[in-house]
C-alpha cells in the first residue's frame, strides 16, 4: 500500500472509496459535508437512519457515484466531545479494514479533519499511514504459494488543503519510512531460526548499509576473542552457528556529534542451553532476536528519513544451544569489562551477550545508550503485552522514551533499579551471578546490565511481552521500532 498526499477540492473528488469521519452527535466535518452535498444528502440520510453506532470504530458503507466518490465508509469517532488518540486510531483501523474488504483499490481519507485532543495534523496523518501498513502486512515468504488474501487498497490518499501540504508530505514520508523499518523488523522476527541465523542478521545489516550508505562492520569470533568478550562467547560456544557482532553506523548529524547507541539482543534461537527450556512453545524462542531486529529496523527508518542524528547500532548475535561444548551451570566467565560472572542458569543468556556489547559501545563515546532485549519472562508477567519494561540510570532519558512511547502508541513503563535489588546477584565464587532468584526477575536482569553501563546515560527496554504475539495471530509486532524512531525524531528536533 502506497500513501500520499492529495490536495484536490472535495467537490471534484474521484475515488473508489472515501473515508469520512463522524463526530459526536452524528456531525460531519467540512469535507464530509461537501461530499454529502455532492452525493445529494446520502451521508446525512444514512446518519439520520441511525445505522451507524456511536462507538469509536463503528463503520457504515454507502455507495456514491461511480464516476465520482464511488463509495463512502462512514466511521464513528465516538460520542465524547473530545476525540482521544485511541478513538482516532481505532477509527482509522476500522475504516481502513472496511475499505480493505471492498473491490476498490484507491482510498481517500478525510479522517484527519476530526480534532484529536493534544495531537496535530502530523500525528493524525502518521497514524493513518502506519495503521494502513499494519493491516497490509503479510508474511508469506515461507509458504510455497501465498494463501492469505492481500489487502486490497493499493493507495491511501490523505486529502489536505494545498496550504500546509509540504508539512503533510513530510509526515507521510516519515510514516512510510517508519513502516518500512517496522516491516523489516517483523520479517526478521517471523523468519525461523534455521533461516534467520547470526550470519543472516549480519547479511541484512550489510544490505541496509549498501542501500542507505551506512557504515557496517561485522566482528567474527576471532575478533571477539581478541576483545576478551568471554561472556558473549560463552553463550555462542554450544552452537554450530558462528557468532557475529554487528556494528551499523548512520551519520545524519555533524561528524563531531556524539551518537545514540542502540544495542539489540540477537539470540537467533534460545533453547535455554544446558538449562534447557521446556518443549511447549519453544518455537517462540525464534523471536529472541527481536531486539536486534528493532535496531536494524530503526536504523533503516532513520536513514530513509535522513534524520539529522548520529546512531550506532550494535548487535551481539548468536544461538543458545546445548551441546558437548556448551557452558555448564556453575561455569565462571570473564566479561570484556573484566568482571567475572558465575553462570548459574544458561537460560539467562541475553544479559551475558549484552554485557559485552554494552562495554564495547563505550568506544563510541555515546550521548546515550539504549539496549533492547526480549530479556525476561518475568517482564511478561509484570507488564503483559501493552508496555515494554523501561529501566534507566537517567531520568531525562527515561522521560524522553516514555513520551516518545505515548506519542507513537508504542508505550513503555518505567521500572525500578534500586540498589537493594543488586544483592540478589551475589555469588560466592565470582563477582556476580547471572541470575537473581525468582523475585523481581526483570529488575535483577536490568541490575545485572547496570553493572556494565556506568560510563554513560543508559536505558534498557525489556520487550519480552511486546515484541511478538502468541496464539492464533502469532507473529512479530515490529516493536519497539516506532518508540525508538520517535525518540530519535525528538532528538533530531522533531
Ligand atoms: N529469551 C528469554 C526470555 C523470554 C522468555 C522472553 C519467555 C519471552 C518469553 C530469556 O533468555 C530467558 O530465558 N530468561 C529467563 C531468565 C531466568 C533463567 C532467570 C526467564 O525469563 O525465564
Ligand atoms: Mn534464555
Ligand atoms: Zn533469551
Amino acid at each position: 500500500m502506497q500513501s500520499s498526499i492529495k490536495t484536490s477540492a472535495v467537490e471534484a473528488l474521484r475515488c473508489g472509496c472515501a473515508l469520512v469521519p463522524v463526530l459526536a452527535g452524528g456531525k460531519l466535518t467540512a469535507g464530509g459535508t461537501a461530499i454529502d452535498k455532492v452525493l445529494g444528502g446520502a451521508l446525512s440520510n444514512a446518519l439520520t437512519g441511525g445505522d451507524l453506532a456511536a462507538k469509536a470504530g463503528s463503520t457504515l458503507m454507502l455507495y456514491g457515484q461511480p464516476r465520482g466518490v464511488a463509495r463512502v465508509v462512514l466511521v464513528a469517532l465516538g460520542d465524547q466531545a473530545n476525540v482521544t488518540e485511541k478513538a482516532f486510531t481505532d477509527a482509522a483501523r476500522a475504516a481502513l479494514r472496511a475499505a480493505g474488504t471492498l473491490a476498490s483499490t484507491d482510498v481517500v481519507s478525510l479522517l484527519h479533519e476530526a480534532e484529536v485532543a493534544g495531537r496535530d495534523l502530523d500525528w493524525k496523518l502518521h497514524t493513518q499511514v502506519v495503521v494502513g501498513r499494519e493491516l497490509a502486512y503479510r508474511f508469506d515468504q515461507m509458504k510455497s504459494k501465498p494463501e492469505s488474501t492481500p489487502f486490497k487498497p493499493e493507495s491511501l490518499h490523505l486529502l489536505v488543503p494545498r496550504a500546509g501540504s509540504a508539512a503533510a508530505e513530510r509526515a507521510v514520508a516519515r510514516a512510510t519510512a517508519l513502516a518500512n523499518g517496522t516491516d523489516l523488523a517483523k520479517d526478521l522476527g517471523n523468519l525461523p531460526g534455521n533461516v534467520c541465523t547470526p550470519t543472516y542478521l549480519a547479511d541484512t545489516a550489510r544490505k541496509i548499509a549498501r542501500e542507505f550508505k551506512l557504515k557496517v562492520q561485522v566482528l567474527e569470533r576471532k575478533q571477539m576473542e581478541a576483545l576478551k568478550m568471554g561472556s558473549l562467547l560463552s553463550v555462542a560456544q554450544g552452537s554450530e552457528q558462528p557468532p557475529k557482532l554487528i556494528v551499523l553506523q548512520y551519520q545524519g548529524g555533524p561528524a563531531r556529534q556524539a551518537p545514540v547507541a542502540l544495542v539489540g539482543k540477537g539470540i537467533t534461537f534460545d533453547t535455554g542451553g544446558i538449562s534447557l527450556k521446556p518443549g511447549a512453545e519453544m518455537d517462540e524462542m525464534k523471536f529472541d532476536m527481536c531486539g536486534a531486529a528493532s535496531v536494524l529496523g530503526t536504523l533503516r527508518a532513520v536513514a530513509e528519513m535522513k534524520l539529522p542524528v548520529n546512531v550506532v547500532g550494535v548487535i551481539p548475535a548468536c544461538e543458545n544451544m546445548p551441546s558437548g561444548r556448551a557452558t555448564r551451570p556453575g561455569d565462571i566467565v570473564t566479561s570484556m569489562s573484566g568482571q567475572t560472572i558465575e553462570i548459574l542458569n544458561t537460560d539467562a543468556e541475553g544479559r551475558l551477550i549484552l554485557c559485552d556489547a554494552l562495554t564495547y559501545v563505550e568506544r563510541f563515546k555515546p550521548a546515550a545508550v539504549i539496549d533492547i532485549a526480549t530479556l525476561t519472562g518475568a517482564c511478561v508477567i509484570a507488564l503483559g503485552a501493552h508496555n515494554s519494561g523501561l529501566f534507566s540510570n537517567n531520568d531525562a532519558l527515561a522521560d524522553a522514551l516514555l513520551s516518545a512511547g505515548r506519542r507513537t502508541g508504542d508505550r513503555c513503563w518505567r521500572m525500578p533499579l534500586d540498589e537493594e535489588y543488586q544483592e540478589q546477584l551475589k555469588s560466592p565464587f565470582a563477582d556476580m551471578a547471572n541470575i537473581g532468584g525468582r523475585m523481581a526477575g526483570s529488575v535483577t536482569a536490568a541490575c545485572f546490565l547496570s553493572r556494565f553501563t556506568k560510563a554513560y546515560d543508559w536505558a534498557h527496554l525489556d520487550i519480552a511481552g511486546t515484541a511478538w504475539r502468541s496464539g492464533a495471530n502469532k507473529g512479530s509486532s515490529g516493536r519497539p521500532v516506532p518508540l525508538l524512531t520517535g525518540y530519535l525524531i525528538d532528538r533530531a528536533g522533531g
